[in-house]
């Protein structure tokens, strides 16, 4: 009787401790590490990282470019169109954290030409992110995330890629709050967030509609476009449209055929002017 009562005394003691380690090894498995990976050469991606890291609490790893773009931005341009159409990607400096140590890779990048910057070409074909979750982001002048995620899917087959978030480098001033929606959204932070309803279906543009796109767009060279059918949803703080338009010939520049049918962002906020958010074609 001693004896077994002694040997219950022993196991719940030796018990107690024991089941908090597991607990705490079973916690650490739950918490995925995440790193947050970037390009950005003048800075605007950064911003978007920075903001991503501090509100993950995660590591930040910039991809610096050994021969860096000299911030010239025709000099950039030709650089840039040269390295992805010869496939000849920049060097790299070596990451300052090793991505094989996590599970959850946040990968910023400006677009150029309609995909990721070269420099990010050069860091995926460094790693494998096979069995991994990636979060693409992005900043850009017009033309939206989508744009490169086929390059990223051909690169990272193996990877489960997560949906994404894209900027405008207009719009950068958004993107704290845009950001912060994101995250707790993918539920890689806690709390509360307005969920999107979805857009209805898309209707002929009235009048009205047809002056929200022409001022969202307006003063912007690369776009010269109509609209031609629209739906609308209420955002937290305001409305979205999401156009449909078509490219209109140029008066000014070469005969050049319309480049065809193009789905175009517009968000209005309060009395604030229209502006465009994003471009898919
Ligand atoms: C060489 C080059 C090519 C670019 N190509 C595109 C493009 O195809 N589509 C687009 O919307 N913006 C394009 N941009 C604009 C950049 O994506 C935008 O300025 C971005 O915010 C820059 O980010 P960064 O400050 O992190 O470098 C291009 C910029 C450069 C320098």
């Amino acid at each position: 009787m001693t004896l077994v009562l002694a040997t219950v005394t022993l196991a719940a003691v030796s018990c107690g401790p024991r089941q908090d380690v597991s607990k705490e090894e079973a916690q650490k498995e739950e918490t995925p590490k995440m790193l947050v990976v970037f390009y950005s050469q003048t800075s605007n991606t950064k911003q978007v990282a920075d903001v991503m890291a501090t509100q993950l609490g995660a590591d930040l790893a910039e991809i610096v470019p050994v021969e860096t773009y000299d911030g010239d931005f025709y000099a950039t341009i030709e650089r840039g169109k040269k390295e992805l159409d010869e496939k000849a990607y920049p060097e790299i400096q070596t990451l300052a954290f090793d991505v094989a140590n996590y599970d959850v890779i946040f990968l910023g990048y400006p677009i150029w030409f309609g995909t990721y910057a070269p420099p990010v070409f050069t860091f995926l074909n460094q790693v494998d992110l096979g069995g991994k979750k990636v979060v693409p982001f992005c900043t850009f002048g017009s033309g939206g995330l989508e744009s490169s995620l086929k390059d990223l899917a051909a690169a990272e087959p193996e990877a489960e890629i997560l949906p994404g978030y894209g900027v405008r480098a207009a719009r950068l001033e958004a993107m704290p709050k845009e950001v912060d929606r994101f995250l707790k959204a993918g539920g890689f932070i806690e709390g509360e967030y307005t969920k999107l309803e979805a857009f209805p279906e898309q209707h002929p543009v009235t009048e009205e509609e047809a002056a929200i796109f022409d001022a969202a767009v307006g003063d912007y060279p690369m776009m010269h476009a109509q609209a031609k059918s629209v739906a609308s949803r209420v955002i937290p703080e305001g409305t979205e449209y999401l156009f449909t338009a078509v490219d209109l010939p140029r008066e000014d520049g070469p005969d050049m055929p319309p480049a065809g049918e193009m789905q175009v962002y517009v968000s209005v906020i309060g009395e604030e002017a229209p502006v465009f958010t994003k471009v898919i074609r």
